[in-house]
């Protein structure tokens, strides 16, 4: 059974997507693009051109304004379908499925590639700090804002994209990036994962694995690859068995900030002291704040569990 994103690409016709493109290319410009440059640069005849933006707006994947000028803007299901579109043509994915994870800040659906292997796909959404402290505080602007938004949207893919391959690329554990495309990450699903938060009772030496995975990550990032996640705690960490085992994963990094920056080493410094808690509250782990800052700093070689 299709989701309602999966039945909106169903409905949706070449000519849609030339509109959809048309004002997407001009968002940078403008807040509602005149109806008048959607025209030229769709290069649909005027019959055509209604019938897809009544179409669109019927489906609400563009927003109409009537000003002094007509004019047209992307709506995030909207932005939603020019990623799909994008990634299935690129032979990336070939079926949307089922979502299987909404945050405030994404929307995370199942997909197929064509060869048959189960992927995320993560739909960033607004949110992530100062832009959306911003929006909340200027109500007056909101317009202004949802054309901010998903230019931020698309900011926030292209960092997740980027910090998961220099991530995964020097064996940090987390998920294996496969695609990016506009505000869409493609990402290796973790079979059988479920958040640290609510994961089944571990044992006490599942507990401590777990940590020890969590801060080996947590290491890498800072010392190998110069990042701090910054938003660590037990909802960003997802925990599937493993050969026997348990296997911790650390996602949704696309808030990093890099470990030269001003409040790196207190970010850093809060995500270890979120996660070490959870761990000592939780399972009654015993590992310090203090060692195993020094661990992920490397300056000391042995985890502190
Ligand atoms: N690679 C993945 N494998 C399996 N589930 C995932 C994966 N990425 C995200 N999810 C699911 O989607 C949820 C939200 O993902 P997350 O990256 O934390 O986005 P948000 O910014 O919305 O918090 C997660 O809690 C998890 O349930
Ligand atoms: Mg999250």
């Amino acid at each position: 059974m299709p989701g309602r994103l999966a039945r909106i690409l169903e409905a949706l016709k070449d000519d849609d997507y030339r509109v959809l493109r048309a004002i997407e290319r001009n968002l940078g410009r403008y807040e509602y693009v005149p109806a008048e440059v959607v025209e030229r640069q769709s290069r649909l005849p005027p019959s055509r051109l209604l019938r897809s933006l009544r179409r669109l707006s019927d489906l609400k994947l563009v927003r109409r304004t009537l000003g002094s000028v007509i004019g047209y803007t992307l709506t995030f299901p909207g932005l939603d379908a020019l990623a799909i579109r994008a990634l299935t043509a690129k032979g990336v994915i070939e079926e949307l499925g089922d979502v299987i994870g909404a945050g405030k800040e994404s929307d995370v659906y199942i997909a197929l590639t064509p060869t048959g292997r189960r992927v995320v796909v993560k739909l960033h959404r607004e949110g992530k700090a100062p832009f959306h402290r911003i929006r909340r505080t200027r109500s007056f602007a909101a317009d202004l804002n949802r054309r901010s938004l998903i230019l931020w949207a698309k900011l926030l893919g292209e960092r997740e994209f980027k910090a998961l391959l220099e991530l995964h690329a020097r064996g940090a554990r987390v998920p294996e990036p496969i695609a990016w495309n506009r505000h869409a990450v493609v990402q290796g699903l973790v079979e059988g994962a479920v958040e640290l938060y609510r994961v089944p009772p571990l044992t006490v030496g599942e507990a401590r694995e777990a940590l020890a995975q969590v801060l080996e990550t947590v290491r890498i990032a800072y010392r190998e690859a110069g990042i701090v996640h910054g938003d660590l705690s037990e909802y960003n960490v997802l925990v599937a068995e493993e050969d026997g085992g348990v296997g911790a994963y650390v996602i949704d990094w696309p808030q990093y900030v890099y470990a030269a920056e001003p409040h790196a080493s207190e970010l850093l410094e809060r995500d270890v002291r979120y996660i070490t808690r959870f761990f000592r509250s939780k399972y009654g782990v015993e590992a310090s704040l203090e060692e195993a800052l020094a661990y992920v700093r490397g300056e000391r070689g042995e985890p502190p569990v």
